[in-house]
C-alpha cells in the first residue's frame, strides 16, 4: 500500500489542494454537475432514527406487512433458475404486460407493453431517466413547492433550472384544514410559463401535503402545458392511496396530453415493499424512447425475480380490482383508518394538522409547541429541522421537517411544519400516542 502523502502513479502528477490537513489531488474534486447536492434529508434523518428506541414517523416506509401472496411469490420465484438472471432491459416482459394490461383500464387506449412503458429502478429511477432524456441545459422546468426533494436536484443536475410556484393556502375561517385547501394560483402558475418552459412536475396524490388534484386543477395545469408545448412529468406514486371523497385523475388521459405526459408509478407504494426498489414510466413511445436510452446507458435492467413476482401480485390484483380484497382497495381502507387515528391524536394535543385527501403523510404545526431549542447547535438551520432534531433526542419520536420539499427561498413558509407518515402498525401508532399524550400531559 502506498504512502498518504505519496503520487498515487496513475497520471500526471496533479497540484494538490488539502483536506485535515493532508495533501489531496484537484482530481478528486466533485463534478460540477452535483455542486451543492452534498446534503440529503433521508440520510441525515434516517440516520438520526436509526436508533431501536425512536418510534419512527419520519421516512415513508412501512411498518406494516406487505401482502402474502406478493411475499409468496417472490420466495416462488427465488427457485426458478432462469429467473435469476438478466430480463429484458426496458422491462421484464411479464411485467410490463401486466402494467399495460392494469393502466389499459384507466387510459382507454392500447398501451404498447414494449415501447410505451419503461420499468426503472423505484420512481426515483422513473424521475431520474425522464429528466436526463428530455431535459437540457439552459432549460426550465416549474416545480410545484413543497416538492418530493429529488425534483430540484435531478433538475440541476440536468443543467435546467428550476422554476418554483407554491401550492398556498386558502383561508378555512376556523374549520379543519385539509390539503384540499392548498392550491395553486392559476395566474401566479401562469406567470412561470415562458418559452424556456420545458416541462412541470407534477405529483399526486402529493407527498407531504396529501393534496389530490382535482379534474379542474389539472386542466388548468394541462391547458398551460399545451398552449407552451410544455411535457408533464407526472409523479403518481400514491395513485391509489386516495380516500373517501376524492378521485385520482391521470392528467395524461386529459385531451392533447398523453403525447406529452410521463406517468410514474412505484411497486414500493402500490404493495408496501419499498425495498423493491421497482417503478416504472408510462407514455407515448416518442417520449419513452429517451428514457430507454438513458436506463440503456445507466443500469441497464432492473432486477428480474422482483420484476417477475411484481407481475404475478399485478395479475392477482387485475383480475379483482372491483373487489375490496383488492390491495388497491384495501390499502386505501386500512390506510383511512390510521389517517383518522393521527388527526385525532394531533387535534387532542391541540397540534393543528393539513387532512390529507391521500398519500401516507400527515403534516401538522408544531409552532405552538412553542419548544424552546435554545440548545439545538446549528442555529442557521430551519425551526422544523431544529424541532424534529430535538423531538427525536428528547421525546424519541421522529418525524421530517416540511422545510425540506422546499427550495431555499419558501423554507421559511413551511418551516413550522412536520410530516408524519402513518402507514404503520397499530402497535407504533400506540407507542406514538403514548409518547405525544404524554409531552401534552408534561405542558399543561
Ligand atoms: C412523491 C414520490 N415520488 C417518488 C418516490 C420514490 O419512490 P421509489 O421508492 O419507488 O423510488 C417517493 C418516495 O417516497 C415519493 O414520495
Amino acid at each position: 500500500m502506498q504512502g498518504e502523502d505519496s503520487n498515487p502513479g496513475w497520471g500526471t502528477k496533479i497540484p494538490p489542494a488539502t483536506q485535515h490537513g493532508k495533501k489531496m489531488s484537484l482530481r478528486f474534486k466533485n463534478a460540477k454537475r452535483i455542486e451543492g447536492l452534498d446534503s440529503n434529508i433521508w440520510i441525515e434523518f434516517t440516520k438520526l432514527a436509526a436508533d431501536p428506541s425512536v418510534v419512527n414517523l419520519g421516512q415513508g416506509l412501512p411498518d406494516i406487512s406487505p401482502p402474502v401472496y406478493v411475499k409468496e411469490e417472490l420466495s416462488k420465484i427465488a427457485a426458478i433458475d432462469n429467473l435469476n438472471q438478466y430480463t429484458r432491459g426496458f422491462g421484464h416482459p411479464s411485467l410490463v404486460k401486466a402494467l399495460s394490461c392494469l393502466y389499459e383500464k384507466f387510459y382507454h387506449n392500447k398501451i404498447n407493453p414494449n415501447e410505451e412503458i419503461l420499468v426503472t429502478v423505484g420512481a426515483y429511477g422513473s424521475l431520474f431517466n425522464a429528466i436526463q432524456g428530455l431535459i437540457d441545459e439552459g432549460d426550465e422546468v416549474i416545480v410545484i413547492v413543497p416538492f418530493f426533494d429529488c425534483y430540484e436536484s435531478m433538475v440541476r443536475m440536468a443543467g435546467a433550472t428550476p422554476v418554483f410556484v407554491p401550492l398556498r393556502c386558502k383561508p378555512v375561517d376556523g374549520k379543519k384544514c385539509s390539503s384540499s385547501d392548498w392550491t395553486l394560483d392559476p395566474q401566479e402558475l401562469a406567470s412561470k410559463f415562458n418559452s424556456k418552459t420545458k416541462a412541470i412536475i407534477l405529483n399526486t396524490p402529493h407527498n407531504p401535503l396529501g393534496k389530490v388534484y382535482t379534474k379542474e386543477e389539472l386542466q388548468v395545469i394541462a391547458d398551460l402545458c399545451i398552449k407552451y408545448d410544455t411535457l408533464c412529468i407526472s409523479d403518481e406514486v400514491y395513485e391509489w392511496l386516495v380516500y373517501t371523497g376524492n378521485k385520482h385523475f391521470k392528467i395524461a388521459t386529459f385531451p392533447g396530453m398523453w403525447e406529452r405526459t410521463i406517468t410514474i408509478g412505484s411497486a414500493g407504494k402500490t404493495f408496501s415493499v419499498t425495498g423493491w426498489k421497482l417503478g416504472w414510466s408510462i407514455g407515448p413511445k416518442h417520449l419513452i424512447k429517451h428514457l430507454q436510452t438513458v436506463q440503456q446507458n445507466t443500469v441497464y435492467t432492473c432486477a428480474t425475480p422482483l420484476q417477475e413476482a411484481l407481475a404475478q401480485a399485478f395479475w392477482i390484483d387485475i383480475k379483482r380490482m372491483d373487489d375490496p380484497e383488492c390491495y388497491f382497495n384495501s390499502l386505501p381502507k386500512e390506510l383511512e383508518v390510521k389517517r383518522d387515528r393521527m388527526v385525532h391524536l394531533l387535534e387532542s394535543v391541540g397540534l393543528k394538522s393539513i387532512v390529507p385527501d391521500g398519500g401516507y403523510f400527515i403534516i401538522a404545526d408544531v409552532s405552538m409547541l412553542d419548544v424552546d431549542l435554545l440548545d439545538m447547535k446549528d442555529s442557521n438551520e430551519p425551526y422544523d429541522y431544529k424541532f424534529v432534531k430535538w423531538m427525536i433526542k428528547n421525546k424519541k419520536l421522529s418525524a421530517i421537517p416540511v422545510s425540506a420539499f422546499c427550495n431555499a427561498e419558501t423554507k421559511s413558509q413551511f418551516e413550522k411544519f412536520v410530516r408524519f407518515c402513518f402507514i404503520k402498525k397499530d402497535s407504533t401508532l400506540d407507542a406514538a400516542e403514548e409518547i405525544i399524550k404524554a409531552w401534552s400531559r408534561q405542558n399543561s
